[in-house]
């Protein structure tokens, strides 16, 4: 089945779960459709897995263009989000052009990190039938700002701002919200506060949706990993079993346990 907003807008309705992966190029797209996994991300985390930098900074526009490409090509059933890079939408008319772009090498909808200044870039994205999803939390485009890539929302206060930003750029018209690096519980307040499906990242179980880069799935390369992280191949007899397997976990519930959340 053709995977739409709606579709998963309904399945939040019916209480059922989705899964969602990164994906990069069009095999990897070919085996994670197979498997059913609703969401693919053409994420800037290719700067770091497929590119090798130590951050996402130097991935451009065009580079989320040519991945994105090569993931449509064999994308039969999942939906497509691009990544808008760093400095992408530094101001409202770059983003524009800049999802143009995305959206006419494939994207189905545009993933902006940020905060609530993104509201009138959502806005306008909406105007122009550009479906977005923002992500909050841990936004690893701001890693210098952050000072390094570490869990977010920790405390009352910026727990509350990032629940309120999460709320005005719904009603810009964030399609989906997705946040990473955050206490289970806040997700859990979230989770009360919009209505828009939530991708959760190392944010708890309290979400309609789970995103884990899938290299990390795979258990590649080895080393030590984010708390959040689990290793499918550990189960699975091969690729394919490890994406079917995730799938399955989220959609059960299984995934994450409490041993992958913060807290
Ligand atoms: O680029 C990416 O892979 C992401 C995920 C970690 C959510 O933004």
């Amino acid at each position: 089945m053709k995977i739409t907003i709606d579709a998963l807008r309904q399945k939040k309705a019916k209480n059922e779960k989705f899964a969602s992966v990164t994906c990069y190029d069009s095999t990897f797209a070919q085996v994670s459709d197979a498997a059913g996994i609703e969401v693919f991300l053409v994420g800037d985390s290719l700067g770091m897995v497929i590119q090798g930098g130590n951050s996402t900074l130097p991935v451009t526009v065009e580079d989320i263009c040519y991945h994105t490409k090569a993931v449509a090509s064999q994308t039969k059933n999942a939906l497509i989000m691009s990544d808008m890079p760093f400095m992408g939408a530094r101001t409202l008319e770059a983003g524009l052009d800049a999802s143009m772009k995305l959206m006419q090498a494939g994207a189905h909808m545009i993933k902006l990190e940020g905060d609530a200044s993104l509201a009138p870039l959502i806005k306008t994205l909406k105007s122009q039938g550009v479906p977005v999803c923002v992500h909050l939390g841990l936004t690893p485009q701001a890693v210098h700002s952050l000072s390094g890539f570490k869990a977010q929302a920790k405390d009352k206060d910026s727990a509350q701002v990032l629940i309120e930003t999460a709320v005005t750029l719904e009603q810009a018209g964030a399609d989906i919200v997705l946040v990473e690096c955050i206490p289970a519980a806040v997700t859990k307040e979230l989770y009360k506060a919009i209505k828009a499906p939530i991708i959760g990242i190392g944010a708890g179980p309290d979400c309609d949706g789970q995103i884990l880069v899938g290299y990390d799935l795979l258990g590649i390369p080895a080393g030590p990993k984010a708390r959040f992280v689990k290793n499918y191949m550990r189960e699975a007899q091969d690729i394919a079993g490890a994406f079917t397997l995730y799938r399955d976990e989220v959609i059960t519930g299984k995934y994450p346990a409490p041993e992958h959340c913060f807290k």
